[in-house]
């Protein structure tokens, strides 16, 4: 019995003086600090993390990241029994800030649904997914473009909201079938010049359709390609890098992982080659469960681009996690290699 109280005490001590030596490197800054694949990831007031299908905008700073705002109870919409149509109440639109892109700051809902207006598009019981802004130089307005969907996902159009601050509030502009296609999952892209570009999956998201955007990036010029005909791509995230500009999608199965897929092009307009998977690692065939949504710059590094992945739990959807990966380069291929867990500094060093 002695023995057992002697070695409760001993563990206690150990973990006391394990927790202080945390504590005390956590405020002299000493841990590195790691982004877990797959783990809960709290805001800086201790709550997870709800900004799925989302983009991260870097502004004076401040990297911001914005993402669909999930209900915190999923059910199959009884209304569409063909397909695994799991869905939450739409929350609009979140926002979070971060200096180092491991600890972020809930800046609030900055897309409020509506809980009132029944015909409005921000609905709560209609979709809004996949967010994304970018800063108009010229305008001065951070420009929100978003899929706005009916319940059933059989409206399939962007919608366009605006503010003045990167935090928010953002006012709603309405939305569109752009070019007269329809529109599912989306991105932005701001390129080097200043122009502006919508991706997003139409024609039953058969086909990514890539349009340039009006200097104010509030509607489309009516300049569009059409990629990957009849290739079913969606969840696309485009970045550029030395000249050269890449669309990293998944395939086309509602929530469920599938192989993801890379192509390059000299213009954002293309034309687009096909690549093959990015992924390496374990469970490198499935995107390690996860979809593609958005591929980050980090500032101020030489090469350093994250891959940011939501990987779905379908039936409690809330609860899904992000998976971010560093993007390897090898000439103009590249690589996102699974790992559990890394820290941003050691990675990217220059
Ligand atoms: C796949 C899309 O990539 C997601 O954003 C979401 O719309 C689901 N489909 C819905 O099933």
């Amino acid at each position: 019995m002695k023995h057992i109280i002697h070695l409760s005490i001993l563990c206690c001590i150990l973990i006391y003086g394990c927790n202080r030596q945390k504590k005390s490197q956590q405020e002299a800054g000493t841990i590195p600090k790691m982004i877990m694949s797959g783990e809960k990831w709290l805001d800086t007031s201790g709550n997870m993390i709800n900004a799925h299908g989302g983009g991260i905008l870097y502004h004076d700073g401040t990297y911001y990241w914005y993402g669909e705002y999930k209900g915190d109870s999923t059910y199959w919409n009884p209304r569409v029994p063909g397909w695994e149509c799991y869905r939450t109440e739409a929350g609009g639109v979140s926002c979070y800030s971060s200096q180092n892109l491991v600890d972020w700051k809930f800046e609030g809902i900055v897309l409020p649904s509506d809980t009132v207006n029944e015909k409005s598009d921000l609905h709560y019981s209609n979709v809004l997914e996949r967010p994304k802004v970018i800063y108009n130089d010229k305008t001065k307005k951070f420009v929100m473009w978003l899929h706005v969907d009916s319940h059933d996902y059989a409206k399939a159009t962007a919608g366009v909201a605006v503010s003045d601050s990167p935090n928010g509030k953002f006012e709603y502009l309405g939305s569109i079938r752009p070019n007269d296609a329809m529109s599912r999952d989306m991105t932005l892209f701001k390129d080097d010049d200043g122009k502006a570009y919508h991706v997003y999956s139409s024609e039953e998201n058969r086909t990514l359709y890539i349009s340039e955007l009006t200097e104010d990036y509030l509607k489309p010029t009516g300049k569009f390609t059409r990629n990957f005909i009849d290739q079913s791509r969606e969840a696309p995230a485009v970045f550029k890098r030395n000249g050269k500009y890449y669309i990293l999608s998944s395939g086309c199965t509602a929530w469920d992982p599938n192989q993801a897929e890379y192509a390059a092009a000299d213009s954002m307009l293309g034309e687009w080659k096909m690549l093959g998977n990015p992924c390496s690692g374990k469970d490198a065939d499935i995107t390690f469960y996860g979809q593609s949504t958005h591929v980050l710059k980090v500032e101020g590094k030489e090469d350093a681009y994250i891959a940011m992945f939501d990987k779905w739990n379908k039936t409690d959807l809330i609860n899904s996690r992000y998976i971010w990966l560093p993007v390897k380069f090898n000439g103009d291929s590249i690589d996102i290699e699974w790992r559990d867990k890394w820290n941003v500094e050691e990675v990217f060093k220059n």
